[in-house]
């Protein structure tokens, strides 16, 4: 009989190292990492030959940073997607494409089962186990971190000694770290009491305000249909763009978050976050949208904004409901082209200029001097029309005999 064969979502840390080896034990099987590269830059070094050590028959590192910008962030960036109204959602976001990193090179190398190493109450089981639901159903899943006997990383990391799985002594960081291009999220150790603020060890890439610069920076991000294309000017390939804006942003503290989330499982957790690249290009788009959106487009797109964040965030990215309002959000950007220029200082983020070809401002209709061309007398009508149903509502409410004339 063929040996049963599992691909593992590895990012090479201790829960992933000790999963290999535990699942080729437990299930007798031929295990095949797959680690997706999005831009993790600590993580990422040695992973390969980590997978080896640890005893995966086969390992795969993919380089998906433009998978992910293109066809992940940039939908999410479109549609002005922030969970509770706060989270730009790097990891929510990445993991759709983990599943379906996952599902690929099971169907490439005939493996029957997937497994990831996502714990049993958070967001993550859901959008990988759903994804891989949605995308390949015959396939089995197995979430080891929900079954196994380990009651902590200390009996996790003797496992890992017994077996010569090498792991780095880490006691060194108290907390759990999820990272990509778009941002990276903290939790755990300290972060665990709300009422305790961020220690500056918790952030790991940005600057923090008080010592970012004290001469502001000033950039120009040109968009077009929604998607940044240019820097200062200069045309990028969307990941070098991505990648530029985060060094820079992270550089002047920008992009620091510390939320309370509602997580699918119902409970509430305490994260941090640190998103300099998204926070300056959902700032610079939804500041462009402003300028060219119509009234109503841009109030409904609001509430389509919002149900697309708890799409995203609950783990439903391949649906149909999120490819149909993907489609409304692709059909209110076809204007959204332009440039916003903006100021970057200590954590803040200031607009300095918008400007587009749609722009719908127009000067001499919002003009309070003599170039002034908005006909101010049509106003009372317009009025008297509108403010109607009020007027005879009061009347109602006052029992009064007098006739409700328009
Ligand atoms: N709370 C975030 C989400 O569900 C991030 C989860 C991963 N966080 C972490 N620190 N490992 O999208």
């Amino acid at each position: 009989m063929l040996k049963k064969k599992i691909v593992v979502a590895y990012s090479g840390g201790l829960d992933t190292s000790v999963m290999v080896k535990w699942l080729s034990e437990k299930y007798n099987a031929d295990i095949i990492t797959a680690t997706g590269f999005l831009g993790q830059v600590k993580e990422i070094e040695g992973v390969k030959e980590k997978a080896a050590q640890t005893g995966a028959v086969k390992s795969y590192v993919l380089d998906l940073r433009e998978e992910f910008i293109t066809q992940y962030v940039w939908k999410a960036l479109k549609a002005g997607a922030l969970y509770e109204g706060a989270y730009p959602m790097a990891t929510a976001i990445g993991r759709p494409l983990l599943a379906k990193m996952l599902v690929d090179i099971a169907v490439k190398e005939n493996a029957d089962t997937v497994s990831h190493g996502c714990t049993g109450k958070g967001n993550d089981q859901v959008r990988f186990e759903v994804g891989v639901q949605a995308l390949a159903p015959q396939l089995d899943i197995i979430a080891p971190l929900r079954l196994w006997e380990f009651k902590s990383r200390e009996e996790e990391m003797e496992y890992a000694v017994k077996h010569n799985i090498p792991i780095k002594a880490s006691k060194d960081n108290p907390y759990s770290i999820d990272e990509n291009l778009w941002g990276i999220a903290i939790e755990c150790g300290v972060l665990e009491d709300p009422t305790a603020a961020p220690p500056e060890d918790a952030y790991q890439i940005t600057t923090s305000p008080q010592n970012a610069p004290d001469k502001p920076a000033t950039i120009t991000i040109g968009f077009e249909k929604g998607i940044p294309v240019t820097l200062n000017g200069t045309e990028l390939n969307p990941v070098e763009l991505v990648s530029q804006l985060r060094d820079l942003g992270a550089a002047y503290g920008i992009g620091r978050l510390d939320l309370i989330e509602n997580r699918v499982v119902g409970i509430k957790s305490r994260e941090i976050y640190e998103a300099p690249a998204a926070i300056i290009l959902h700032t610079a788009h939804s500041e462009l949208e402003r300028l060219v959106l119509d009234k109503e487009t841009f109030r409904y797109k609001q509430d389509v904004s919002n149900k697309i964040a708890n799409l995203i965030y609950d783990g439903l990215w391949y649906s149909p409901l999120f490819n149909a309002l993907s489609a409304f959000v692709d059909s209110t950007q076809e204007n959204v082209t332009g440039e916003v220029k903006l100021e970057l200082y200590k954590g803040n983020i200031k607009t300095l200029s918008r400007s587009s070809q749609y722009s719908l401002y127009n000067k001499k209709l919002a003009t309070y001097t003599v170039e002034d061309t908005f006909d101010h007398k049509a106003s009372e009508g317009f009025i008297k029309i509108y403010g109607l149903p009020y007027k005879t509502l009061c009347h109602v409410k006052n029992q009064s005999n007098e006739e409700v004339t328009a």
